[in-house]
């Protein structure tokens, strides 16, 4: 369903999100275990609207690049969703977790198949199934490549010191690829398919590039800003229902209680929501939550879905 959305209404709700953001004193906790993330400075607030006309609308610091951390999992399950179909669904579930982002337990009982797509696990294994005996540096370039052609803007990048950080710390990731290689379910080498999640994760993008990007899961798979079908109508509400339900881990009912958008959150404190018919919104905070997710991001979500009238329900 379209939502109407006069320009004027939609660039006074973003201006006034923005002053209501700059006035909170309680911000968050800016992601700690990735020293790059720890440097930046927690005042910023960016906000950007995609609609599905093309048009593209912003307040605060909507043109600073942010490290996306796992909002990148949702351009990696379309990618490979694209290249292996539903078979993607024998090597990953489409559940809730209720766990934490980078949680082990669950991968016992369910004998190394992940949960969602969406938990570090479930991403991991989708860029197995991206990596598919290719080199991990072929893998990362399709990600990119296919990231700059959905927000049309060749000048979005991989930031190589975040990337660097990610695999020094990234201890329990590697934890989860041989773990996983343990039960037989990751094909490639641990090394090899941690090194193509930790680049997707380090990729560098502005609220404005972010929400042009997502721009085809709000306009029924096709990208408003070519018209090109990226997939089909059908799949594109499937990845928004996995959005809903499983995008800000053991935070998503309570997002979707407060939001009832589509998203998926990052520990960089970016945020894609999705209305679908209408608009790809992203958000920008760096302090987090208890569960890692944008504070004030979540809290302008909240504000403007409400001010708007926007809600899948
Ligand atoms: O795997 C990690 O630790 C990070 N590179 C990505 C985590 C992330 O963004 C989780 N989301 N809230």
């Amino acid at each position: 369903m379209a939502h109407s959305c006069p320009p004027e209404r939609l660039q006074a709700a973003l201006d006034d999100v923005v002053s209501r953001m700059a006035a909170r004193v309680r911000r968050g906790k800016v992601a700690d275990y990735i020293p790059p993330l720890a440097e930046v400075d927690p005042q910023q607030f960016g906000i950007a609207v995609a609609l599905n006309d093309g048009s593209v609308h912003v307040a605060g610091d909507a043109d600073a690049p942010f490290s996306i951390q796992s909002v990148s999992k949702v351009f990696s399950l379309t990618l490979a969703l694209g290249q292996v179909g539903d078979g993607l669904w024998k090597r990953v579930g489409r559940e809730p977790s209720g766990n934490a982002f980078n949680s082990i337990v669950q991968l016992e009982h369910e004998k190394g198949i992940p949960r969602n797509p969406f938990i570090n696990a479930g991403a991991i294994m989708v860029a197995d199934v991206l990596l598919a005996g290719h080199k991990p540096r072929e893998t990362i370039g399709e990600i990119l490549h296919f990231v700059r052609a959905l927000a049309q803007d060749d000048s979005i990048t991989i930031d190589p010191l975040v990337a660097r950080a990610e695999k020094a710390t990234g201890f329990r990731n590697v934890a989860l690829a041989n773990y996983m290689k343990s039960f037989g379910t990751l094909d490639n080498e641990p090394e090899m398919v941690l090194g193509v999640y930790f680049h997707q994760c380090a990729m560098a993008m502005s609220c404005r590039q972010l929400a042009q990007a997502g721009g085809f899961l709000a306009n029924g798979g096709r990208n408003p800003l070519t018209g090109f079908s990226v997939v089909a109508p059908e799949r594109a509400r499937r990845i928004n229902a996995i959005m809903l339900t499983c995008g800000h881990y053991d935070g998503s009912g309570d997002f979707a209680f407060r939001v009832g958008l589509p998203s998926k959150s990052g520990v960089g404190g970016g945020i894609l929501a999705i209305l679908p018919g209408t608009a790809s919104i992203a958000v920008w905070s760096p302090g987090l939550s208890e569960q890692g997710n944008s504070l004030l991001g979540t809290d302008a979500l909240e504000f403007l879905s409400r001010r708007m009238g926007w809600s899948v329900f």
